[in-house]
C-alpha cells in the first residue's frame, strides 16, 4: 500500500460514512494556485491533497493545480482567497504573515531548527491557535502545511562564508517585514520583490541574489542564474495550503470533514516528500554547477545578529514575547527574558 494510502485509509471511513449521512451535496472542483514549479515541495502537497480528496470523496470532488504563479503572486492569492473568488492557494507562510502577523512567528530567523520541530509546532496547539488566527484575519484557513527546509542564501557573483562577504550584494527578499529586518541586521538593505518576478530578477541582474530552500531552486532552475549557494539556514520554510473560508463555509459538513482529512495527507505527504528528496536535490544542484558554501565557523555571527535585532522588534505583532516563549517551550528550547 502506498504512503498516501496507508494516510487516507485511516480516515477514509469515518469521512465517507459521515459524507453519505448528509447527502450528496455538488461536485466541485477546487482551483488551487501554486507559487512554485512542478517539481517543487508545494506541488508535492498539491499532489497529495489532490489524491487524498479523490479517495475520501468517492471521486465526487477533485483538484486543479496552477503552478509556477499562474493565477497571480503568491500575496495576491490571499486576497483573491479571502474575497472567494479563489478556492485555495499554496504559498509560503512569509507572504500570508503581512495578513495575519501573528504567523510571523514561523519566520523568526533561528526559531525552528529542524523539519522535527516544524512538526512539532504545526501539527500541535500553535499551529491550531495560527489557523484560527488566518480565519479572523485574513478570510483563509489553513489545511496543510507544506515542509520545504532551510532557506540558504544564492547569489551570482562570489561564495559567501560570512557576513562580511555579504555586504554589496543586492539580495531579494520576499514583502515581509521579519525577513528585511533579518538582512538589515546583516549590515544591507535587500530589495524586496514578489515572488512572481523573483526569476527574471536574478535574470536581468537587476537582483544578485535571493534565498529559499534547495526544492524550491531546484524546482524553479535557479541554478541557471545564481552561482553560489550559503547555507545560512535562517528560516525552515513553512508553506500552508490555505482554503478561502468563504468557500470552506459554503460545503456541507460531511465535505469540510473531507478537506481537512485530505489537508493531514498533504502535509504528511509533504514531510515524505521532504525526507525522500532533499538531500538528492541538494546533489543535483551541484552537478549543475553550483557551489556550496557552509559558514560553519560564522554562523554564530549570523545568528547572533539575526536574533539580538529581530526578535524583540516583533514581539507585538506576533502576540508578545509569551507567543515566542510558547514555541520555545513547544520544541525544547529555553525562554527568552521577557
Ligand atoms: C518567497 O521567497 O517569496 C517564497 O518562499 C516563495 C515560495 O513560495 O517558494
Amino acid at each position: 500500500m502506498s504512503f498516501l494510502k496507508k494516510v487516507c485509509t485511516l480516515t477514509a471511513a469515518v469521512s465517507v460514512t459521515a459524507m453519505l449521512a448528509t447527502g450528496a451535496a455538488q461536485a466541485k472542483n477546487f482551483k488551487i494556485a501554486v507559487g512554485d514549479s512542478g517539481g517543487s515541495s508545494q506541488e508535492a502537497t498539491g499532489l497529495g491533497f489532490k489524491a487524498a480528496l479523490e479517495e475520501l470523496s468517492g471521486g465526487k470532488h477533485t483538484a486543479t493545480l496552477f503552478l509556477n504563479g499562474q493565477l497571480g503572486s503568491e500575496q495576491d492569492t490571499v486576497n483573491d482567497a479571502a474575497i472567494g473568488t479563489l478556492d485555495m492557494s499554496l504559498l509560503a507562510i512569509n507572504n500570508v504573515t503581512p495578513f495575519s502577523p501573528t504567523v510571523g512567528v514561523f519566520s523568526l530567523p533561528y526559531v525552528i531548527l529542524s523539519l522535527e520541530d516544524a512538526e512539532t509546532l504545526t501539527q500541535g496547539p500553535i499551529g491550531a491557535e495560527l489557523t484560527e488566527n488566518t480565519i479572523n484575519d485574513a478570510g483563509v484557513r489553513i489545511i496543510a502545511w507544506t515542509y520545504t527546509g532551510f532557506r540558504v542564501l544564492t547569489n551570482s557573483k562570489k561564495p559567501v562564508e560570512s557576513v562580511a562577504d555579504l555586504q554589496g550584494l543586492v539580495i531579494r527578499v520576499p514583502k515581509n517585514e521579519i525577513m528585511i529586518d533579518t538582512y538589515k541586521s546583516w549590515g544591507i538593505s535587500p530589495t524586496p520583490m514578489a515572488w512572481s518576478e523573483t526569476f527574471a530578477g536574478l535574470q536581468t541582474k537587476v537582483v544578485d541574489g535571493q534565498d529559499n530552500p534547495y526544492t524550491t531552486i531546484n524546482a524553479m532552475k535557479f541554478y541557471e542564474v545564481q552561482n553560489y549557494v550559503t547555507e545560512i539556514r535562517y528560516i525552515f520554510s513553512i508553506e500552508p495550503l490555505i482554503v478561502s473560508e468563504q468557500v470552506f463555509q459554503e460545503l456541507s459538513a460531511a465535505d469540510q470533514e473531507i478537506i481537512l482529512e485530505a489537508g493531514k495527507a498533504a502535509t504528511a505527504a509533504s514531510a515524505q516528500f521532504l525526507r525522500d528528496k532533499e538531500a538528492e536535490i541538494k546533489e543535483l544542484l551541484v552537478e549543475k554547477g553550483m557551489t556550496i558554501s557552509v559558514p560553519e565557523n560564522n554562523e554564530q555571527e549570523f545568528i547572533d545578529l539575526a536574533t539580538a535585532a529581530v526578535w524583540p522588534k516583533f514581539y507585538e505583532s506576533i502576540g508578545g514575547v509569551e507567543k515566542l516563549n510558547a514555541v520555545l517551550a513547544a520544541i525544547g528550547r529555553d525562554p527568552v527574558s521577557q
